[in-house]
């Protein structure tokens, strides 16, 4: 999908972060723009910014947790575009909780929103993407999703869930014109993490930098998406032996720091 110009995205989590830097990224390149969140403010006042753009902008209140209401989005959508080419599957939230303090409900609440939020856009868009012939399925993991980060439990397991939705969903595309791309941010300076400090070697990229990637990943169809680059060391590190990741994640602290427990 080289040319995105009059294309009809739809992008979730778009009120803050990644989500809103992807949506003014896609007007920038000639689409319209479908904005999905639950704070509707935000999504209005992102609306008159892809506006400004030149672009059509359509704020949808959404929580992606409840089908019923992901399923109005695509059909608003539809009814207004009459068509869905790329859907950014974003939204998401950090639950972390160390294994012997964790509950259940964190663990549901994390797939409620990172895995079944990311999976009832996909399936909601799929007939639509599949009666036109074409289509882009962007889906937002981590790197968490590629070296589990303790104490993140919840998150991790969401996150690593929904990538491998993704690898299988791409597979079982091919050959129809309906792409996936797997995107996996290292540390995005977003108010996912603000209260998280984060050590040197994993400092926050702006959610921009995850915005062009994107981008970059529709219009070449990348099954895979790894930004910034230096997260993939910790990947390599993994794959070569699990152990010394480990000792890359306990050396770096790459948990980071909560803000009220800083040394
Ligand atoms: N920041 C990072 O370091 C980082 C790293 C790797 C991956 N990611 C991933 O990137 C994605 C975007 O995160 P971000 O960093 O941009 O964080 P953010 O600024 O906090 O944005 C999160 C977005 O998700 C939306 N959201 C949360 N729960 C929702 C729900 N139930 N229904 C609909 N929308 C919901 C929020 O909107 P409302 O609150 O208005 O609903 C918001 O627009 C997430 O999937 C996150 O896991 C982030």
């Amino acid at each position: 999908m080289r040319d995105l110009r009059d294309r009809v995205a739809i992008v979730t989590g778009a009120s803050s972060g990644i989500g809103k830097a992807t949506a003014l990224a896609l007007a920038r390149e000639g689409a319209h723009v479908a904005l999905a969140a639950r704070r509707e403010h935000l999504l209005q006042a992102l609306a008159r910014e892809v506006e400004a753009l030149g672009r059509e902008a359509l704020p949808v209140p959404t929580d992606v947790t409840k089908r019923e209401q992901v399923k109005a989005l695509v059909e608003r959508t539809l009814e207004r575009w009459g068509r869905v080419d790329i859907l950014v599957a974003n939204a998401g939230v950090y639950v972390r909780s160390p294994i012997r303090d964790l509950n259940v409900e964190d663990l549901e609440f994390s797939m409620a929103v990172n895995f079944y939020g990311s999976v009832y856009p996909v399936l909601e868009v799929l007939p639509h993407m599949e009666k036109q012939g074409q289509g882009h399925i962007v889906l937002v993991t981590s790197m968490d999703a590629k070296k589990g980060i303790p104490p993140d439990t919840p998150y991790v397991a969401a996150k690593f869930a929904l990538a491998g939705f993704g690898d299988v969903l791409r597979q079982e595309l091919h050959g129809t014109g309906i792409g996936v791309t797997v995107v996996f941010p290292g540390r995005v300076d977003t108010p996912l993490i603000e209260n998280l400090k984060v050590p040197w070697i994993s400092a926050k990229i702006p959610a921009e930098k995850v915005a062009r990637a994107i981008i970059k990943g529709i219009r070449r169809r990348a099954p895979e998406i790894i930004v910034p680059w230096q997260a993939r060391l910790l990947l390599y590190a993994h794959v070569l032996s699990p152990r010394l990741a480990d000792w890359g994640v306990r050396f770096f602290h790459l948990e980071g720091w909560e803000e009220e427990t800083t040394p």
